[in-house]
């Protein structure tokens, strides 16, 4: 098949980066929340109706440039102008397939707009509403009835409906989660809404996809979907109280509430209130920060303090000129702000 072994092994490098990165990046072609499962059902038949159309008609291509090919020396052949029959035909087959198209689309757009109150088979359990708010660049996530704001993940119960609220400080910004249904625009001045029901326990990366400004690519989050007692678990965590410090975490706290920090972030039970930033109150539990885009270590935590545009540039988060011993400090407070 392959002319020496060097393109052999070339096709299978370019092919498995390929399937990797299919199986890795997150997909709309595994549905894992009902609406996203619905959604899927109609990809496949409108790609199918699609390959059919294109089949048929390079099809006909094909057909006609072997079948009527006159050779070079044929000269030019019978000039002629309009068809009627062809015409009609070729502008009523697509305007058919068109509105079977849309009509099939119809029950989908309705069921992705229509919320379930309680789904069947979790009678009793309430919906979980979540308030979500885009920042260039980063998403904050506010549970009004259970008293938790964090930031770029969004943790939910599995098989229950989650209900959101999105609006935006700044620019337009879109939320999506590809494995977990369609995008929505997140715009300033408007509350716009939509809703899911994970299906599957796992971690879905989500990603803002409209474009917001230099961090764009940058902005995104994680749905972490666990089972009931796991995500009480996690609320219990979120709703308690912040530590007493001491020692190397009592001087962070220190840096903290005297410095700029404490303008622009809060931390729940200090009087840190600032409200432009993320909310830090369990910081420690975060996998990511920075738009989720930098694994929460000590090590990395460091050098955003030191400089937040070495780590993102672009990042509203400003330089504060911080000491050595000020970094370290604050390094340990915020890594035990569990
Ligand atoms: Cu926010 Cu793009």
């Amino acid at each position: 098949m392959f002319k020496n072994n060097r393109y052999g092994w070339l096709a299978i490098l370019i092919g498995s980066a390929l399937l990797s990165g299919c199986a890795a990046y997150p997909s709309v072609f595994t549905p894992q929340s009902t609406n996203s499962q619905e959604i899927y059902r109609l990809i496949l038949i409108i790609f199918s109706i699609a390959a059919g159309v294109f089949v048929i008609v390079e099809g006909a291509l094909i057909y006609a440039a072997v079948r009527f090919s006159r050779g070079k020396q044929a000269g030019l052949p019978k000039q002629v102008e309009g068809n009627n029959k062809l015409e009609i035909a070729w502008t009523m087959a697509p305007a058919i397939v068109l509105a079977f198209v849309f009509v099939i689309s119809l029950p989908t757009l309705r069921s992705l707009t229509t919320q379930p109150a309680v789904v069947a088979g979790v009678t009793g359990k309430t919906v979980l509403k979540v308030h979500v708010v885009a920042h260039q660049w980063w998403w904050e996530f506010d549970y009004p009835d259970l008293k938790i704001v964090t930031a770029n993940e969004l943790y939910v119960p599995v098989n229950t409906v989650v209900s959101l609220d999105l609006e935006s400080v700044d620019v337009i910004h879109s939320f999506w989660i590809p494995p977990l249904g369609g995008k929505i625009d997140v715009i300033p001045g408007q509350v716009n809404h939509t809703w899911f029901q994970v299906t599957q326990a796992g971690g879905y990366v989500g990603q803002c996809s409209e474009f917001c400004g230099i961090d764009h690519a940058f902005m995104r989050f994680e749905v972490v979907a666990e089972s009931q007692d796991e995500f009480t678990s996690w609320t219990r965590l979120m709703q308690a109280q912040a530590l007493v410090m001491s020692g190397e975490g009592a001087q962070g706290e220190q840096v903290f509430l005297a410095g700029t920090c404490s303008a622009c972030h809060t931390i729940d039970g200090t009087s840190a209130q600032g409200k432009m930033g993320p909310n830090l109150t369990h910081f420690a539990s975060r996998m990511k920060f920075a738009g989720w885009t930098v694994d929460n270590t000590p090590e990395n935590l460091a050098k955003w303090l030191a400089n937040p545009q070495d780590v993102q540039p672009g990042t509203l988060m400003p330089n504060l000129h911080l000491s050595q011993d000020q970094i370290q400090q604050l390094v340990v407070y915020l890594e035990s702000l569990k």
